[in-house]
């Protein structure tokens, strides 16, 4: 048994380790359940009585000189490039990572569209990289009006003529014309996407931002209709309280225009710097499409009527998520996007 305590110890003492792996070896070899010490342990039971005394002090001698051995290496690696504030352990067991959370912008997209398909207005899409055709033209902004000065576009190319210009979306509305252009009345849609404009950025007016479009085309459609859908709507988004003010307004494509308010269901209509003490908000414009718009898409105007409408998907979150700066959306702070867990 002396022997074999020997043996031991040389090999213990002149273990040397280069990595965090060879430490714990040196562990597992010696100092384990099944290690050799243990193992050592068991065989010191079957020493006679007489023996115990000397074998039992020498035994403990080498656990003690195992142990320091032990930490010494431990210390070595750390002071070696071992684990540290800038070389973590790999060795320790991954720190799993916490469950995300939905953005808020596409939590709002999200129930924009589940409210209007429970109305039956299915979703589309349309380039967000647009000829000025789509986006102005047809939707009768006449070249080099001065209507055109409503959207500050970022433009990208010169086309042949003015209405082959390619430029930024500077609403979803373009989405309007493509779809009339290949299907005909009945339709209802819902277009969400985002859009561009030369704006300077401010707590509440970014460049990007999100839009949602509505368009109904079918025969006997009335403002009336489009009334009713917004209501519905704003009721199903900010609560059934929630009451709807149309303002008369101006837009190229639509006749007549308005511009949709809904009450603030902050204040209760009472007056707060949300709805900067007028008790209501404006979340978009709206009206009848203009017969014109019609037309230019291939649609008999003397048949069909329709309404449409564009909202401003961040103005929607940041009245229902009480969010006080649209540059939020885009920042990518986790401590803002983690906010929304479970929302
Ligand atoms: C339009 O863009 C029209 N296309 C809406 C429309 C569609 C009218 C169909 C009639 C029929 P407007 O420029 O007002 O309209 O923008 C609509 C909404 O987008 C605004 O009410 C606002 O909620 C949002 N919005 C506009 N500019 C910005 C901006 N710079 N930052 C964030 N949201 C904006």
């Amino acid at each position: 048994m002396l022997e074999k305590i020997e043996s031991i110890l040389k090999e213990a003492s002149e273990w040397s380790a280069k990595s965090a792996q060879d430490v714990e070896n040196f562990r597992l070899a010696f100092l384990s359940k099944k290690g050799k010490l243990n193992q050592l342990f068991d065989e010191f039971k079957q020493v006679p009585n007489e023996k115990k005394r000397e074998f039992g002090q020498e035994l403990n001698k080498l656990k003690t000189k195992i142990e320091e051995k032990f930490s010494t290496l431990q210390e070595q690696g750390n002071e070696s490039g071992g684990h540290s504030a800038d070389r973590p352990d790999i060795f320790l067991p991954e720190v799993p990572d916490g469950l995300g959370a939905l953005h808020p912008l596409t939590l709002t997209r999200r129930r924009i569209s589940e409210i209007f398909a429970r109305m039956g207005f299915n979703s589309e899409d349309g380039p967000e990289m647009e000829t000025d055709w789509y986006n102005f033209t047809a939707l009768n902004f006449p070249e080099n009006h001065p209507a055109r000065e409503m959207q500050d576009t970022f433009f990208i190319a010169k086309g042949k003529e003015q209405k082959d210009d390619t430029l930024l979306r500077t609403h979803t509305s373009n989405v309007q014309i493509r779809l009339m252009e290949h299907q005909k009345p009945p339709l209802r849609s819902i277009m969400i996407g985002r859009v561009y404009r030369n704006e300077a950025i401010s707590a509440r007016a970014h460049c990007q931002f999100h839009q949602a479009e509505g368009l109904y085309v079918d025969k006997n459609v009335s403002f009336r209709d489009l009334k009713d859908t917004l209501l519905h709507f704003a009721k199903e988004m900010f609560g059934k309280d929630t009451k709807i003010r149309l303002r008369p307004s101006y837009f190229p494509f639509t006749e007549p225009s308005a511009e949709i308010d809904i009450s603030c269901f902050i204040c209760k209509g009472e007056g707060c710097n949300i709805c900067k003490k007028t008790g209501w908000v404006e979340i978009g414009g709206a009206g009848m499409v203009d017969p014109f718009v019609l037309q230019s898409s291939g649609i008999d105007p003397e048949e069909y009527t329709g309404y449409a409408f564009g909202m401003g998907i961040e103005r929607i979150a940041m009245l229902k998520y009480d969010i006080n700066d649209i540059r939020l959306f885009f920042d990518n702070d986790v401590r803002f996007l983690s906010q929304f867990k479970g929302a």
